[in-house]
């Protein structure tokens, strides 16, 4: 089968589509012809290995784990003899390591689950990275009817769902983010919107119970100002808001937080619900060939994406159920 393969850390030119050997599923396994897959920021990082730790986890020299990719929409093309709730022909979306590639091994309890039936592969494979960041985040802000939260890089995947997750959930969204993509993220839910080159939140006399640095530019300093007195700062990445965390959690009543969870099974059924029932959307930016990975990861890594990026590999159609 075709995969997007790399051999070493480094730049985007470091991968390179080529011929590897079809995964078999395991008993407990179901096998996913990928029809579509996207370019996120995880892939960034593992490609590069930064920071440096991804190495600790991927293989210190050079990656253990030479295919990237962590989304996946597609057919299910074979199931292993216990697997009892998917058959040939249906039609799956989820997370699984090693997504950049024609065939994609899935254990039936792990992260998976049916495509709803008005859903395309491109949408269905670009959601589920982008959510489980964004319920990960409202979560430990601990996000609920009501609170006033702020998403900060309401644009990005993290972003997009951050915005609609918080509105699902009955808080008052105020988004940040470039003019560009005011009536997007309206359109998503956000109540207020704020252009972040017009204006500076921290400066406006507004407060907000919890801050969302959904695309990790911002910091818990220079959003202090805006956080109300018991307010939460919650962050995406950066490593230095482990010891701000640590910290805040002694002194001052202002708080880092940061979700440290993982993708959860439940967060993809759910999704799968809400998209099922028209609350989420999808929101796709372009959409590249596998073969055109090069372009899409340096796009990605643009920061200038709006929503999610995503490639789509062609297969005979012949088997698929809707
Ligand atoms: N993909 C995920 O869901 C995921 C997974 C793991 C970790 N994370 C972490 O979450 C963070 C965000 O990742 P992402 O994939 O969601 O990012 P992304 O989609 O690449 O973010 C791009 C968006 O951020 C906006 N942006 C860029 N610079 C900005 C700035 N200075 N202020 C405000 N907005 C800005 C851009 O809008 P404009 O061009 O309009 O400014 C663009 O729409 C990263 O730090 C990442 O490590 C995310």
């Amino acid at each position: 089968m075709k995969a997007v393969v790399h051999d070493r850390y480094g730049p985007p030119e470091v991968l390179r589509v080529a011929e590897v050997d079809r995964p078999e599923p395991a008993e407990d396994e179901v096998l996913v012809r990928v029809h579509a897959t996207t370019v996120t920021r995880t892939d960034i990082h593992m490609r590069a290995a930064k920071p440096f730790f991804w190495r600790f986890m991927l293989g210190l020299r050079r990656p253990r784990r030479r295919i990237l990719g962590l989304e996946f929409a597609g057919v299910v093309e074979a199931v292993g003899s216990s697997v009892t709730q998917y058959e040939a022909g249906d039609r799956v979306f989820g997370l699984r390591n090693g997504s950049h590639a024609e065939y994609v091994c899935v254990r039936e309890s792990g992260l998976i689950a049916r495509i709803p039936d008005n859903l395309g592969f491109e949408e269905a494979a670009a959601v589920c990275d982008g959510m489980s960041q964004g319920m990960n985040a409202l979560r430990a802000g601990r996000v609920g009817p009501g609170t006033r939260v702020l998403v900060y890089g309401a644009s990005g995947s993290c972003g997009t769902a951050t915005v609609q997750l918080g509105a699902y959930l009955g808080a008052h969204v105020t988004a940040v983010c470039n003019a560009k993509n005011v009536e997007l993220v309206r359109s998503l839910g956000a109540e207020e919107v704020i252009d972040y080159e017009r204006e500076d939140f921290t400066r406006n006399g507004q407060t907000y119970d919890v801050v969302i640095d959904a695309v990790a530019k911002h910091s818990f300093l220079r959003s202090r100002r805006a956080l109300a007195p018991n307010g939460r700062y919650v962050a995406t990445d950066r490593l230095y808001n482990f010891p701000l965390a640590w910290i805040t959690k002694w002194i001052g009543r202002k708080k880092v937080v940061f979700d440290v969870t993982g993708y959860e099974r439940d967060d993809v059924l759910l999704l799968r619900d809400l998209l099922d029932a028209g609350k989420y959307r999808a929101v796709v930016d372009r959409t590249y060939p596998l073969r055109d990975v090069l372009e899409a990861t340096r796009y990605v890594e643009s920061w200038r994406k709006t929503g999610n990026v995503v490639l789509t590999i062609s297969h005979d159609e012949k088997g698929a159920r809707q």
